[in-house]
């Protein structure tokens, strides 16, 4: 069995380290704070999430995931199946019905977990007063609210309105707690910063990132170990440096190295470079859709930035070493490959948000 996980939440004895950032969630947690979570995709926001709701067993965790959320139903719907995975009871599933009547929910069964599945029709109206109703359902004592992908709240319409009649209601409930998680580092901080924003300043920062290199090691060399595999701190050094301490990067390259390598192997150099090239090969076909989704000049961009060192810095020199005529041009490519995810902004400069993406066109000629 291959000893690495990606793609999942992971908890238990396959959470690694965080102790740091796990102590300070349950303490805001008891202390019934709102928080708001930021940190890169893939760097185990909701991992810490699901491993703090583990360990704390006397609470009530009703997550909620928003991403790629449209309407006012959706959002409906995502709160209403997060509370109903939380009471399992006859009487709160009765009493979850009973609150969102008038949406008309319709009920099935979710064919992957069993559980009764509830959903709004996209013909429903739905006002803020509806979502108001889930959520006073969700405020008890020792219950922790969960948004995850919070940002994308924005892609509803009017999603001000929903935003401000969701901090008053939060506001009254003194005894819950909020947590808010979210990857897009400007949307999720324009959310809780700008004072326009009504969450504005409604909740704690918390910033996750790079996990902790020194654990890490020690715990991805136990996992080649097991396998039979001969951990050399170089090779496990590589695949960190690799993965900039993202352990989602990083554990997907340890899938590629074991992929590649057999009992009584050594995890060096050279094995790190067999592994990479082996999950670039797996991905290739949706990095070719991927690069074909791009614009010209999106295109002409990237490739302008692939030839130099990251972070990448916008500048009058870099639009014509680019071939793209104006500042503004190359600041609008590099906006379009930002919300396409291809470029990650930090700060004021950016770099490739997938390491391997960036590794395969490197390989590749087509950029
Ligand atoms: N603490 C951790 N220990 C080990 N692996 C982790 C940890 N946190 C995240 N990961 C890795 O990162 C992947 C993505 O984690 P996830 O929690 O979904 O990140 P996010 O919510 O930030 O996108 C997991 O599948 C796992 O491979
Ligand atoms: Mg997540």
């Amino acid at each position: 069995m291959i000893p690495f996980k990606y793609g999942v939440f992971v908890t238990g004895t396959d959470f690694c380290g965080r102790k740091k950032e796990l102590n300070l969630l349950k303490e805001y947690i008891s202390s019934s704070m709102r928080v708001y979570i930021v940190g890169e995709r893939r760097t185990g926001k909701s991992s810490l999430l699901m491993e703090t709701a583990r360990k704390m067993p006397g609470y009530r965790f009703i997550y909620v995931d928003l991403r790629s959320i449209v309407t006012r139903g959706q959002l409906c719907e995502r709160i209403a199946n997060g509370l109903n995975r939380q009471g399992k009871t006859k009487q709160a599933f009765s009493k979850l019905m009973k609150a969102i009547a008038s949406l008309r929910p319709e009920v099935s069964i979710d064919s992957i977990t069993g559980d009764l599945k509830l959903s709004v029709s996209p013909e429903i109206q739905v006002s803020d007063v509806d979502i108001d109703k889930l959520l006073e359902m969700a405020g008890e004592k020792k219950t922790v609210v969960v948004f995850d992908e919070f940002q994308d709240i924005q892609r509803i319409k009017g999603y001000e309105t929903i935003l401000g009649s969701m901090r008053t209601v939060i506001q009254s409930q003194t005894n819950t707690s909020y947590i808010f998680c979210g990857s897009t580092f400007n949307r999720m901080t324009d959310l809780f910063t700008d004072r326009r924003s009504a969450f504005y300043n409604s909740a704690q920062r918390m910033l996750l990132e790079a996990i902790d290199e020194t654990e890490f090691t020690c715990f991805l060399a136990d996992r080649f170990k097991s396998g039979g595999r001969l951990p050399g701190d170089n090779g496990i050094k590589r695949i960190i440096e690799f993965g900039r301490g993202n352990p989602g990067d990083i554990q997907k390259l340890c899938i590629g190295v074991w992929n590649q390598t057999a009992p009584g192997d050594n995890i060096d150099q050279a094995a790190v470079t067999e592994g990479l090239a082996n999950m670039c090969a797996l991905e290739s076909d949706s990095f070719r859709e991927r690069l074909d989704s791009l614009s010209k000049n999106q295109i002409l961009c990237l490739s302008a930035l692939l030839k130099r060192e990251e972070p990448f810095t916008l500048s009058n020199q870099f639009a014509s070493r680019a071939g793209l005529g104006s500042y503004s041009v190359a600041k609008s490519a590099i906006k379009g490959l930002t919300e396409k995810d291809v470029l990650l902004k930090k700060g004021h400069s950016w770099v490739m948000s997938n390491p391997f993406l960036a590794h395969w066109l490197h390989l590749s000629d087509l950029v």
